[in-house]
This record gives C-alpha cells, sequence and structure tokens, in this order.
C-alpha cells in the first residue's frame, strides 16, 4: 500500500544561477523540488541553469534582483513565495564581492561590504521566508559558508572570513530559535572551488591547493550541491546547527 503522496519542496536559491548555488539549483531540480533561482543578472550561465532545471519536470521561477540593496532580499523572497505557492527551504549561494588584502591594507567599506553581501543578505531574507517556513514541508535553510571557517584562517582574506563567520553566528542563532518552529538551519564549508568567483587566481594556487588537500583535489560545485542536498533531506531530520566542511580533509572539525 503506498502512504500519502509527497509533493515536491518549494526551494529558493539565492545566487542560483551559476557556480556553487547552480549546481544546487541543478541538484534539488533533479530530486523533483520546485525551484526560484534569485540572481542578479541576465546571462548565458543563468539560462543554462535554468534549461537544466527544467529537464527534471518540475517549476523553475528565475527573479532578478541586487541582493546587495536593502529590501531587495525581502522583496526577492515574497516574489518566490508567491510564484511557488510557498517556501520549504532556501539555500544561501550568493556570493559578496571577494576582496584579497592583508588585514593593514583592509578599509572599512571592504568590511562592510563582506558583512552585506554575507550575513545581512541572509538575515533579511530569512527573516521575510520565516512565516512561509513555518508553514512548510520539512522546512530546512543551508548556507554556503567557506572553510575559512573551520580552524586557521587564511592571510588576506579578512574581510571574507569577518563576513563567513558573522554568517555563522546567523546559522547558529537562527538554529536554535526556530527548532520549536521545526525549521532545520545549517551551513555547509567548502574549500577552494573552481567558479568565476575565483577565477582571478592563478592556475598554481589551484595546483597548490590541491595537493595540499589529502584527498588530492579541490572541491567541485556538485560536491557541495551534494551535502546541501543531504543536509536538506528528511534522512538529516536531526541535525541542525552544524556547518559541515566539505574540503577533502583539508579542514576538518
Ligand atoms: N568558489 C569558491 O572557491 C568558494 C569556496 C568556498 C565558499 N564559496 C562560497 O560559495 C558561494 C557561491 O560562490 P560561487 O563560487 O558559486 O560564486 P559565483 O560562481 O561567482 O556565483 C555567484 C552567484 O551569486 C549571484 N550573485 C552575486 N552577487 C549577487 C547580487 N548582488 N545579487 C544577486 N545575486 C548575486 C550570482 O548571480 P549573477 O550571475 O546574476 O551575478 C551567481 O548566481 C559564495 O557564498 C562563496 O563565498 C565559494
Amino acid at each position: 500500500m503506498s502512504g500519502p503522496a509527497v509533493r515536491p519542496r518549494r526551494a529558493v536559491i539565492l545566487g542560483g544561477s551559476r557556480g556553487i548555488g547552480a549546481a544546487v539549483t541543478e541538484h534539488l531540480a533533479a530530486r523533483g523540488d520546485d525551484v526560484a533561482i534569485v540572481h542578479r543578472t541576465a546571462s548565458a550561465a543563468a539560462d543554462r541553469t535554468r534549461t537544466a532545471a527544467l529537464r527534471h519536470g518540475g517549476r523553475v521561477e528565475t527573479i532578478l534582483a541586487d541582493l546587495s540593496v536593502p529590501e531587495q532580499p525581502a522583496a526577492a523572497m515574497a516574489t518566490a513565495a508567491q510564484r511557488l505557492g510557498g517556501i520549504d527551504v532556501v539555500v544561501l549561494a550568493a556570493a559578496a564581492p571577494l576582496t584579497l588584502k592583508r588585514m593593514q591594507k583592509l578599509t572599512a567599506a571592504d568590511v562592510t561590504a563582506q558583512l552585506q553581501g554575507s550575513v545581512m543578505v541572509a538575515f533579511e531574507a530569512l527573516q521575510a521566508a520565516f512565516p512561509w517556513l513555518c508553514e512548510g514541508q520539512d522546512a530546512a535553510v543551508v548556507f554556503i559558508l567557506s572553510s575559512c571557517t573551520v580552524g586557521t584562517a587564511p592571510s588576506q582574506y579578512g574581510a571574507y572570513t569577518i563576513g563567513k563567520y558573522a554568517a555563522l553566528g546567523l546559522m547558529r542563532t537562527l538554529a536554535t530559535e526556530w527548532a520549536s518552529r521545526a525549521v532545520r538551519v545549517n551551513a555547509v564549508s567548502p574549500s577552494l572551488t573552481l567558479t568565476e568567483y575565483v577565477d582571478f587566481l592563478p592556475p598554481q594556487v589551484g595546483q597548490q591547493a590541491a595537493e595540499h588537500t589529502p584527498l588530492r583535489r579541490l572541491a567541485t560545485p556538485e560536491d557541495t550541491a551534494a551535502a546541501v542536498g543531504f543536509l536538506l533531506s528528511p534522512q538529516a531530520g536531526f541535525i541542525t546547527g552544524i556547518n559541515l566542511p566539505v574540503s577533502g580533509g583539508g579542514v576538518t572539525v
């Protein structure tokens, strides 16, 4: 005898058009979720992600928003909820601009931009999503943080690391406060992944990082998407508040 029909979950992926977010979009679409991708610019990469997700037969919505502008994250969540008929899942994968500088050269503007992009976007988007998540099915949130939040902090990534740690604090607070509403909140922390985000780095940086990784390669967007998929799944139903490294053993907890 079959059980009650399970309806697709409704997932919003901030920064779901390219890179790691695009791999998450496709992973969730492939397992039957309806997805809304929020991104800033129309691009060939965004079209490819949408087309790939549509192949799985579910609903795919795209929402253009500049998430760095206050009130845009909340507006994007409202649009996503309206188009999908609610929200069960949120993945925070939008990338804040990356500036590599030593601490004594960092400006307040560099740090503020990271705090805005990493934590304020999440703060605003999730506050807006909360009422829908409370009504959602197996509601869950995953933050994409970074392996810089585990162990030794890398040199020159100060603003980025500060922003990601602030987001880690938000993730842990939400995990505690929202547990009573059955909304789980977790993070994944990938190591270096060759997306457009880091294409300014010389190739030898990637080669050296792979050599220093115990599993002897770099992370792929699909590695992180699989970890996100697990944390969003019913199999992770008793897991909340964790920060899971996806780093080939490069950082461990
Ligand atoms: N790549 C790595 O080595 C690495 C390692 C660890 C953690 N991470 C983290 O993983 C996340 C994704 O990084 P990625 O490498 O996948 O970056 P990416 O390839 O550059 O993709 C960034 C995504 O964020 C969107 N986005 C950026 N700024 C936005 C804004 N202001 N408003 C709306 N959408 C915006 C982009 O949309 P548009 O195309 O429209 O701009 C795109 O969908 C980030 O949080 C990053 O810190 C990355």
